[in-house]
This record gives structure tokens, sequence and C-alpha cells, in this order.
């Protein structure tokens, strides 16, 4: 199974059908936190609504596709992050994250993204990760411009959220850019 240790206070494990109510709970106690920037929060109203969805992120860990993992912050779920798809062809991945309101201002994910590309560049030999975030989300753009990712473009109107189309900005690292560690 896959789970890694990023440093003493934090660890990152795969999602398995017992963390259900545990997801659920961070989920639900984090609505209008998480809400703004991600449609499928309206889409999880109770434990039972995770079941058929955690099959599907073991599959594509199984089928080297991507993830979805729980991050835990001295042992206690505080976020999600994962690979959205892994581009064999072209040795390509983008990372997602989230963090429950109360466990932000920590450098829990960008640690934990710091980590994840060691992983990503060293060992499955990936050569480019992106992270796209909205325009807006100034606590999300953090994360790569802290990381000293390049800033590629900005998708006008990339995504719809609720009522509006939010621009996307995509960042970049290659693997020649990255810190050898
Ligand atoms: C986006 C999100 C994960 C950012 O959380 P965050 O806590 O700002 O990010 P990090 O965990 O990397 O922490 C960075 C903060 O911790 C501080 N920090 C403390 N110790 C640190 C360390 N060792 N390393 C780096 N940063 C550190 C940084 O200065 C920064 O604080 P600042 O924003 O006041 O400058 C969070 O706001 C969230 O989940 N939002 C809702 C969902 C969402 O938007 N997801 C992304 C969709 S694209």
């Amino acid at each position: 199974m896959f789970s890694f240790t990023v440093d003493k206070e934090i660890s990152i494990e795969l999602f398995q059908q017992h963390h259900k109510e545990e997801l659920y709970e961070l989920i639900d106690s984090n609505r209008d936190h998480l809400r703004p920037w991600l449609l499928w929060v309206d889409k999880r109203r109770s434990p039972e609504d995770l079941e058929p969805v955690i099959p599907i992120w073991i599959r594509n860990y199984a089928d080297n596709n991507g993830f979805d993992a729980g991050i835990r912050y001295h042992g206690r779920l505080v976020g999600m992050i994962g690979l959205h798809y892994i581009d064999w062809k072209n040795r390509s991945t983008s990372i997602g994250y989230l963090l429950t309101e109360e466990a932000q201002g920590k450098g829990i994910i960008t640690r934990s993204v710091s980590s994840l590309l060691n992983y990503l560049f060293n060992e499955l030999d990936l050569n480019r990760v992106e992270i796209q975030c909205a325009l807006n989300n100034g606590k999300s753009i953090g994360i790569p411009a802290r990381l000293g990712f390049t800033k590629e473009g900005i998708t006008r109107d990339g995504q719809w959220l609720y009522d509006h189309y939010e621009d996307i900005v995509t960042y970049s690292m290659l693997k020649k850019d990255w810190p050898v560690s």
C-alpha cells in the first residue's frame, strides 16, 4: 500500500474503505472552507457517498494512473493530496490538494508537495508536474509559488464554479529544475 513519511509531523497514506467516516467528518466540518473552490463538496452528503469513490482512487493507484491520499499531521487526518492522472507517454502529472481550515498556515501542503516531488522525479522518473489553481485562490497559488514552480499562463474562464467562471493559472516544475535530494 502507498504511504510515506514527509517528515516528523506529516505522513501521506492512500485512502482505504475504512477511512470513509474519518474523511467524511473532515469534509462535513469544513464545507464553508472547501466549497468555494471544490465543486464535489456538495455531492458528499454521508460517509456512504464515499463508498463508490474510494475504489476508483485505489484502482487509479493500481493502474499507475495517479492516487488520492490522506495527509496526517501528528496522526490526525487534516487533508488530501493526489495526482489527477499520470501521462506516462509524456511523463507528466498534475497535483491536487486540500487542508482543513484549522490545519492551514503550518506549511503542511508545501512540505507534502515538496516530498511528493522527490518521489515523482526520483522514483517514478516523471519529467513534468503541474499545479493548477484559480487565479483568485491566493492560498493555493502560494504553494507552487513558494516551491519555485514556473507560472506558465492563465486559462481564461477555465473553470465553472456554481454561478461564475474562474480564470485558472497553470504552474509547472520540471525534473531538471527541481533540486536533487
Ligand atoms: C489551498 C490550501 C491547501 C493552502 O493551505 P496553506 O495552509 O496556506 O498551505 P501550506 O500548508 O503549504 O502552508 C503555507 C502557510 O504556512 C506557512 N508556513 C509555516 N511553516 C511553514 C513551512 N515549514 N513551510 C512552508 N510554509 C510554512 C507559510 O508561510 C504559509 O502561510 P501564509 O499563507 O500566511 O504565508 C488551503 O487553503 C485549502 O485547502 N483551501 C481550500 C481548498 C483549496 O483551495 N484547494 C486547492 C484547490 S486548487
